[in-house]
């Protein structure tokens, strides 16, 4: 992780100059995970889309990340080829230390073999080329009772940074407060967006005072809301906040809540990602803005 860039400056949101890497004159979002003060920037890339057969194209947005001073990568054992074209990508690059690696455990017999935790991680290490994982999380929570005992030993064996627990159902947003009051999470990853703020009544005050960092996915309701944003217009007042596209719109309203550590949204497409990188700088919505970008989106007549 790039620790000389994101220093450890206290709780909230801070903004970075990142030098020569800065876009424009805007500087970048980061937010602090709460368990270690660490400093992540707040949008990251959402991978379980990524295919073999854009091997160059995935390589390509990974560096454009970089570039832009985007850091968190999140994957999972069971997104196909999605870990190996990462590690390939990385290792290529020679930006490994620079990024924030965060992949799932799928347990259960998934990959054939054993099928046992220790099998997924042994194999999300290799196809990842690493030695070390910033983030391991239980994918959905599939067997969470039973492993976080071994995540807890990787964790004080050094070869993870942090544990976590994901979902993207509302329906099991039940279950994710009742593991973070279980066990010792530093993150939590869940679904959450201007058209589904479920989470923000339910799971977020757990996460706030537990002090477990919040992932989001499904930023963009899986492309939904670009679709259902259509041709209309963007406010005008969208400027205000540094905001020049829909889809800036949404990760803006995102990671403006306080609980919320980082967006990971997809993209296999590399303007979307530079459009995605461009929300993560400049100015974020305050809790009165907030309330207007709801206003508007929910007023669609
Ligand atoms: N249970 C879990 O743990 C779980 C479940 C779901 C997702 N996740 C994680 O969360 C990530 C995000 O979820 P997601 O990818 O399913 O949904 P998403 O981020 O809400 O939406 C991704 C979709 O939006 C499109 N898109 C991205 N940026 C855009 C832009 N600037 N303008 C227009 N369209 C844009 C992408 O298109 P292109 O691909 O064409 O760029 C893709 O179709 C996943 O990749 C995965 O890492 C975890």
């Amino acid at each position: 992780m790039r620790a000389g860039l994101i220093a450890c400056l206290g709780a909230g949101v801070d903004r970075v100059s990142l030098g020569g890497e800065q876009t424009g004159e805007l500087s970048l979002i980061t937010k602090t995970i709460p368990s270690t003060g660490e400093r992540i920037p707040a949008i990251g890339l959402g991978t379980d889309a990524f295919q073999t057969s854009e091997h160059d194209a995935i390589q390509a947005e990974i560096k454009r990340m970089n570039e832009l001073g985007g850091a968190v990568i999140d994957t999972a054992a069971a997104y196909g080829d999605s870990e190996a074209l990462i590690g390939d990508a990385l290792a290529a690059l020679g930006i490994r230390d620079r990024m924030f690696l965060a992949t799932k455990l799928t347990a259960g017999g998934a990959f054939g073999g054993s099928g046992s935790g220790e099998e997924s991680f042994r194999r999300s290490l290799e196809r990842l080329k690493a030695q070390r994982i910033d983030l391991l999380q239980v994918h959905n929570l599939s067997g969470v009772d039973s492993l976080m005992p071994m995540l807890q030993a990787w964790k004080k064996a050094g070869k993870i940074r942090y544990i976590g627990v994901t979902t993207s159902r509302v329906a099991q947003h039940g279950e994710i407060v009742e593991a973070m009051h279980k066990y010792p999470l530093d993150f939590i990853q869940v679904d959450y967006s201007i058209a589904n703020r479920d989470a923000a009544t339910t799971v977020f005050p757990t996460a706030f005072e537990r002090r477990v960092a919040v992932l989001v996915n499904l930023p963009l309701a899986r492309a939904a809301l670009i679709g259902q944003a259509g041709q209309r217009r963007l406010p005008d007042w969208a400027a205000s906040i540094d905001v020049s596209s829909w889809a800036q719109f949404f990760l803006k309203y995102v990671i403006s809540h306080p609980t919320v550590t980082c967006a990971i949204p997809g993209s296999t497409k590399l303007e979307h990602l530079v459009d995605n990188q461009t929300a993560a700088r400049g100015r974020l919505p305050d809790t009165a803005m907030r309330t207007k970008m709801e206003e508007f989106w929910d007023d669609k007549t």
